[in-house]
């Protein structure tokens, strides 16, 4: 059934485990999602971007996960806005029934302007005030997604800002996330450590000085019940940029968030985990192989097939990793 994002995340909490919450726009990814569930015994988040929104159109994403709920009538599901640019946004995600929306304040309603501290109260306090009179789950996000190699904002997949940025802004701070806390009564709070959207996050694999788990666990100190998200949480697997590169592929040398890390970050209060790039990664390695080694194929439920297939295995992976594992 739907079920709000405050109670799974609660339960998280209080069970010690984090939910990867796996962005979707179109069938194949949903019910990859919910096979690995179903497999894993694990409750769902599913999220939707603006941009998902606008490659399926608002009634598509709608049913599809309608069509999640009524296929897995036994699965706890969550269906989250990603990324709400505005109140607007949220609201729109409300009205298609939505029980969960993130207002992404860290950027004005352009998507690229750093916003000021007080426009990210201000939009976020509202959007909360709709939001709970309904019972839907609100996040929220404090810092500003980017790298701490390159000092540079990410504007990879489009919603971000590629200026160049102080420390100070790529990393969220602990006392300012409290007063944000408090002033907008958010319940769940994206927060800033050096991930950035995409596979190009580091040009190695990740060390402190870049990738600042330490810093969740100050955060964490400071606001223990509100539930923490990453963003940009991607591993970016070697082997599936090796088989993307060895059927046709071009995709230069990157490393993502090791699953180390994230199981680190989870004990830290980390309850909610975004992947997207994974999918599409672990989905072009398939289709890329299978079209090389079957050329005279042209079935687009053939190729799908694998690219789903391929999808659902990373999915089940993540789920066991952050201890998703009979959780449902
Ligand atoms: O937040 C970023 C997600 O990867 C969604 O990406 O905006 O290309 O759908 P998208
Ligand atoms: P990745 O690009 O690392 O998969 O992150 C996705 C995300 O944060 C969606 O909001
Ligand atoms: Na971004
Ligand atoms: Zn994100």
């Amino acid at each position: 059934p739907l079920v709000s994002m405050r109670e799974l995340l609660d339960h998280a909490a209080e069970n010690g485990y984090g939910i990867p919450a796996f962005n979707v726009n179109n069938l194949e990814q949903v019910q990859a999602v919910m096979e690995a569930a179903k497999e894993a015994g694990a409750p769902v988040i599913l999220q939707a971007s603006a941009g998902a929104r606008k490659y399926a159109g608002e009634p598509f994403i709608k049913h599809l996960i309608q069509a999640a709920i009524e296929a897995y009538p036994e699965i706890p599901l969550v269906m989250h806005q990603d990324h709400g640019q505005s109140p607007d946004v949220c609201a729109g995600a409300i009205k298609l029934g939505f029980s969960s929306v993130m207002m992404d304040g860290s950027l004005e309603a352009d998507g690229k302007t750093i916003a000021s501290y007080d426009y990210n109260v201000d939009v976020t306090r509202k959007v909360v005030e709709m939001s709970h009179a309904l019972g839907v789950t609100v996040e929220g996000e404090l810092g500003c997604l980017g790298s701490l190699e390159t000092m540079k904002g990410d504007k990879e997949d489009g919603h971000g800002t590629d200026s160049t940025m102080t420390r100070e802004q790529l990393l969220t701070d602990p006392e300012q996330a409290a007063d944000f806390v408090k002033r907008t009564q958010l319940d769940a709070l994206a927060i800033a450590i050096g991930t950035s959207h995409g596979a190009y996050k580091f040009s190695r694999k990740p060390t402190g000085d870049i990738l600042a788990i330490e810093r969740i666990r100050e955060i964490h100190r400071r606001i223990p019940s509100t539930h923490l998200v990453m963003h940009g949480s991607s591993s970016v697997p070697q082997d599936l940029l090796a088989v993307i590169n060895q059927y046709g592929g071009k995709i230069k040398e990157t490393y993502g968030v090791p699953v180390e890390e994230i199981q680190e970050a989870i004990k830290f209060g980390v309850r909610k985990i975004n992947i997207d790039t994974d999918i599409r990664l672990a989905m072009t390695a398939a289709v890329r192989k299978f079209l090389a080694e079957n050329p005279d194929k042209f079935d687009a439920r053939e190729w799908l097939k694998p690219a789903r297939e391929a999808a659902k295995k990373i999915c089940k992976q993540r789920y066991i990793e952050f201890g998703c594992e009979g959780q449902a």
